[in-house]
């Protein structure tokens, strides 16, 4: 067995969305060493069977783990609904972090009256999700949209192509100057906060992204897996779909802004 990503923390996604969560994760640990992987061959995930979304996830993961990573992040709220119990009991050796959309800060923030989730449809039908809204959505106004196709869209690159344009039309377009924010519940739709708001009209954001990096933060420190270099740290990138436009690809989301 090779062990090339030994001391490597792994961030993998169904494609480039999991991007988002890596810029937080490098952002805040910028002395690790970061390899991230996007099963973009067989993405989007948010429109599978649950009991494909966890075969393909474990098909991307076990690899992984056998060269030697000290973590790893599910970026991808739809694995993370489908298969984080399952990947937590099989690689017991290692801390395995996972996203959940950031409805909680969503409803503590007192301006929002109006919250709208926007994730796969996946994301929205697991557990996870339907207990996360009884628990933080029981005194708030919340619509949970699934976005079908979206992921797949912003999975191209070209993030201002007219159909992605028509698409968010006909699923955002009808909630208008109706919610004032939104829980961006899928990894991809960082990269299309403007088009968002095009479609919406102006409204806050909320993301998962930064949360997960803090809590990697604190599973490496509660297994004692710090990095101790001094300096800064490398980022690999990997996909299923292996093309070198495909690296690129990644490396040009890698580049985007996120953030407002
Ligand atoms: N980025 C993923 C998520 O957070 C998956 C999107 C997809 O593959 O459909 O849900």
């Amino acid at each position: 067995m090779t062990e090339d990503f030994k001391g490597y923390i792994g961030v993998f996604d169904s494609g480039v969305g999991g991007i988002s969560v890596l810029k937080d994760c490098t952002a805040l640990l910028p002395n690790e060493n970061f390899v991230f992987f996007g099963d973009s061959a067989h993405a989007p995930y948010g429109e599978r069977t649950v009991e494909e979304v966890q075969q393909l996830t474990m098909n991307m993961i076990r690899p992984m783990v056998e060269r030697g990573l000290k973590a790893v992040v599910i970026a991808c709220n739809t694995a993370t609904s489908a298969a984080i119990n399952l990947l937590r009991e099989t690689f017991t050796e290692i801390p395995v972090i996972g996203v959940e959309p950031a409805l909680k800060p969503a409803t503590e923030d007192d301006r929002n009256e109006h919250i709208m989730v926007i994730a796969t449809p996946v994301t929205l039908k697991l557990e996870k999700f339907q207990k996360l809204e009884r628990t933080y959505g029981k005194d708030a106004d919340v619509t949970a949209v699934p976005c079908p196709g979206l992921a797949g869209r912003i999975e191209k690159g070209c993030l201002d192509a007219p159909d992605l344009k028509e698409l968010m039309q006909e699923l955002l377009g009808p909630y208008r100057g109706k919610v004032d924010s939104v829980v961006l519940g899928c990894t991809h739709y960082p990269f299309v906060r403007r088009q968002i708001r095009e479609a919406l009209g102006d409204v806050r954001f909320y993301d998962g992204g930064e949360g997960t990096a803090r809590e990697l933060k604190r599973k490496l420190e509660e297994y004692g897996l710090r990095s101790d270099s001094a300096g800064e740290g490398e980022v690999v990138f990997l996909s299923s779909k292996e093309t070198a436009e495909e690296i690129a690809l990644y490396r040009t989301f890698y580049r985007m802004d996120t953030r407002e």
